[in-house]
């Protein structure tokens, strides 16, 4: 039987709710389409960090190597910096096997309501490619003089034409692969004008070896605006570290929750695992409350099961999810109804089945 490693991290707050309701969908998936998922679970987090003072243990890294996907929940928690959390466990797996392209799918899912006015599914299928490795976040800098008037802190944004070239490759197959063709190179080189004019550079360089694909380039500030008001116009994106961390969050919001959205975080090279995850963070708002939407994990775990080419066990769960979302009865209190995570669980794994 085909058998999958995945290592399972569900991290904080609602990554707790998430990600066994995850695990149970893909439970059934895999009954229903043959092949096996062994998994194994790991409780690193805040909790482990308040215990053992790091976020995961010094052989972490080689403890998840050998599984063919991870699937994380979030982190973050009341009590411990945001910079330590996510530093210690989440960018410590994406840097280390060099998860370089992030990408976020965005639709607006049957019986899912935009906030934008008369926009529905065909108005607004995205995907977004986010540089994942360097950009803003590659962790260069740092400060001198704690305290004192004269103190400087330093965040400098790294681009490499390694770095650059490779997620502009990716982001242009992807855009190849889509029916529309169309990719939005989103920049900011009337300001940042060393990086960012490199960025665009290498951008007209790839364009170049993908003839098909109709490509444009759009400041990231009046890229908010476009997907605000012309959303119909953009197809797949690409964008730094931090403006597509940025504009995915809008994404998500503007296709109806952040509670639906997914992620995965690939090393398409496939020398190391890549990590699937929702976009959402650990909600303390309403951790314990069994009110987390679990789509958004459902979503991911697709993302998930097409990288380990079960193609058809992702196409049966996606039209599981639509199928629940298209019901008002099973929307969680963030898209307006009253269903809690279990019922909504409950109906997938029915649905699955169908
Ligand atoms: P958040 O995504 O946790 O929550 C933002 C808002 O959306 C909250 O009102 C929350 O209740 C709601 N929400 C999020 N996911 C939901 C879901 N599945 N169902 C229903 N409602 C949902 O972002 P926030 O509040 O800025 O951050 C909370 C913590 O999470 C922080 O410590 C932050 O650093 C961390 N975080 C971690 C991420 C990760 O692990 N990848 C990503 C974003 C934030
Ligand atoms: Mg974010």
């Amino acid at each position: 039987m085909r058998t999958y490693r995945i290592a399972a991290i569900p991290g904080d707050g609602i990554g707790k709710e998430v990600i066994p309701a995850g695990l149970e969908v893909l439970e059934v998936c895999a009954r229903m389409e043959g092949f096996e998922l062994q998994v194994e679970h790991f409780d690193w987090g805040s909790d482990y960090y308040r215990r053992h003072g790091v976020m995961m243990p010094a052989d972490g890294l080689a403890k998840l190597r050998p599984s063919d996907a991870i699937f994380f929940g979030a982190v973050g928690a009341p009590g411990v910096p945001d910079h330590v959390t996510l530093w210690g466990l989440r960018l410590a797996i994406c840097q280390p096997f060099d998860q370089y392209a992030n990408v976020r799918p965005t639709r607006i899912l049957p019986g899912i309501q935009s906030p934008l006015r008369n926009v529905t599914t065909a108005d607004l299928d995205w995907v977004i490619v986010r540089e994942n490795s360097e950009g803003e976040y590659a962790g260069q800098g740092g400060r001198s003089h704690r305290g004192l008037p004269e103190e400087v802190a330093t965040e400098v944004a790294v681009f490499t034409r390694g770095g650059v070239a490779r997620i502009m490759r990716f982001a242009f197959e992807l855009a190849s692969s889509r029916p529309r063709k169309l990719l939005t190179v989103v920049t900011k080189s009337n300001a940042q004008r060393n990086g960012m004019v490199m960025w665009d550079e290498i951008a007209a360089e790839i364009a170049a070896e993908f003839p098909d694909v109709t490509w444009d380039k759009m400041l990231v500030d009046a890229m908010t605006v476009r997907m605000t008001l012309q959303p119909r116009s953009i197809d797949t994106v690409v964008a730094t570290n931090l403006h597509a961390d940025i504009l995915s969050d809008l994404a998500a919001a503007l296709a109806g929750s952040l509670g639906i959205a997914p992620t995965a975080n690939l090393n398409p090279e496939r020398a190391f695992p890549s990590m699937f995850e929702p976009i959402h963070g650990s909600a303390f708002d309403i951790t314990g409350k069994g009110i987390a939407n679990p789509i958004g994990t459902f979503w991911t775990a697709e993302m998930m099961l097409r990288h380990l080419g079960e193609i058809e066990a992702a196409a049966r769960l996606m039209r599981a999810i639509e199928a629940a979302t298209a019901d008002p009865k099973l929307h969680t209190p963030d898209l307006g109804g009253s269903a809690t995570t279990d019922q909504v669980t409950r109906a997938v794994c029915g649905l699955i089945g169908n």
